[in-house]
């Protein structure tokens, strides 16, 4: 199958990432009212919950003039136990992309193999691309370019946190990682980056002087479970306003969204001045119309 997918940034490459949010954000400026995907149909089939990622790809594809579908494992056969084999050629053949958020990336990656129109990765165990390109056309938004640029990443190891260091490994940023024992990201990706992936023990150390600092919840979907554990084993990797101390006099501070003040980040963190979380929450909207039109090969 020859579809052109977004499973990972390394989909999109460099250039492809530039020309995305370029893109983004030249269309969110000059808001133009063609319908360059009038006709067109997005299937969205998420087994996590959602509210950014569903609301920003249904609203992208009504202002680009098209349709998405909503679909969920209880209301379809997926749920019953249908192959993700046998429903990638079904929906193939009815719409014209196919956004997935779900548990596994193998299992995303299937659905990949046997799709012949492009798949999303909406989010999975391993990665969320989506969030990144939102957060990276945010940063060249306030501050420019972000290649040569320093990031932190506070707390979990996670699919944010494995997204972030291939952006890095990407783009070119240096990213420094701070994680609690035992919650370090995936070995293989940081040493896929190189020299742009620094792994420390204390927050401050990856905040000093950091450009952008970023974190995640403590449990992400799926890790339900572990959350009380988590609860004190993260309890020195909250983002506040003495680790933003640590930040560049004019850091931002960036957060996927949901937040949990009091746990990750502080309420005067999340909701002060160095924060740009709702620009980069509705950078999801703009960034994804982008990939849409990148993806399906209508315009940007
Ligand atoms: N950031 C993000 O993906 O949010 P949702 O889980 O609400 O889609
Ligand atoms: N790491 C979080 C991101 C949510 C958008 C999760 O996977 O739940």
């Amino acid at each position: 199958m020859s579809a052109r997918h977004f499973l990972s940034l390394d989909d999109l490459g460099a250039s492809g990432i530039d020309s995305v949010i370029a893109s983004a954000i030249a269309r969110k400026r000059e808001a133009p009212t063609d319908r360059p995907l009038l006709g067109r149909t997005l299937a969205m089939m998420f087994e996590k919950s959602s509210t950014r990622t569903r609301v920003s790809f249904e609203a992208g594809m009504t202002r680009l003039g098209g349709h998405a579908i909503f679909l969920s494992p209880g209301d379809t056969q997926i749920g019953r136990g249908e192959p993700v084999e046998d429903t990638a050629r079904v929906l193939s053949g009815m719409c014209d992309a196919v956004m997935v958020r779900n548990h596994s990336h193998a299992v995303l990656e299937q659905f990949a193999a046997y799709a012949s129109v492009p798949v999303i990765n909406g989010l999975t165990d391993r990665l969320h691309p989506c969030q990144l390109l939102a957060d990276l056309q945010t940063y060249v938004e306030h501050r420019g370019d972000i290649r040569g640029r320093t990031v932190a990443w506070i707390g979990d190891g996670n699919n944010m946190c494995h997204s972030y260091i291939n952006a890095a490994r990407l783009l070119g940023f240096h990213l420094r990682i701070a994680a609690p024992e035992g919650y370090a990201p995936d070995d293989s990706l940081v040493r896929a980056a190189g020299d742009q992936v620094s792994i420390y023990d204390k927050a401050q150390q990856a905040a000093d002087g950091a450009d952008l600092v970023v974190t995640d919840v403590w449990a992400s979907m799926g890790d339900e479970q572990s959350r009380e554990a988590r609860l004190a084993d993260f309890a020195n990797f909250q983002v506040n306003k003495a680790l933003m101390s640590w930040a560049a006099p004019d850091a931002l501070f960036m957060h996927c969204l949901p937040a949990h003040r009091g746990e990750e980040v502080s309420a005067e963190v999340i909701d002060g001045p160095a924060s740009v979380v709702w620009d980069e929450a509705e950078n999801r909207l703009h960034a994804q119309m982008a990939l849409l039109l990148h993806l399906l090969e209508a315009g940007a």
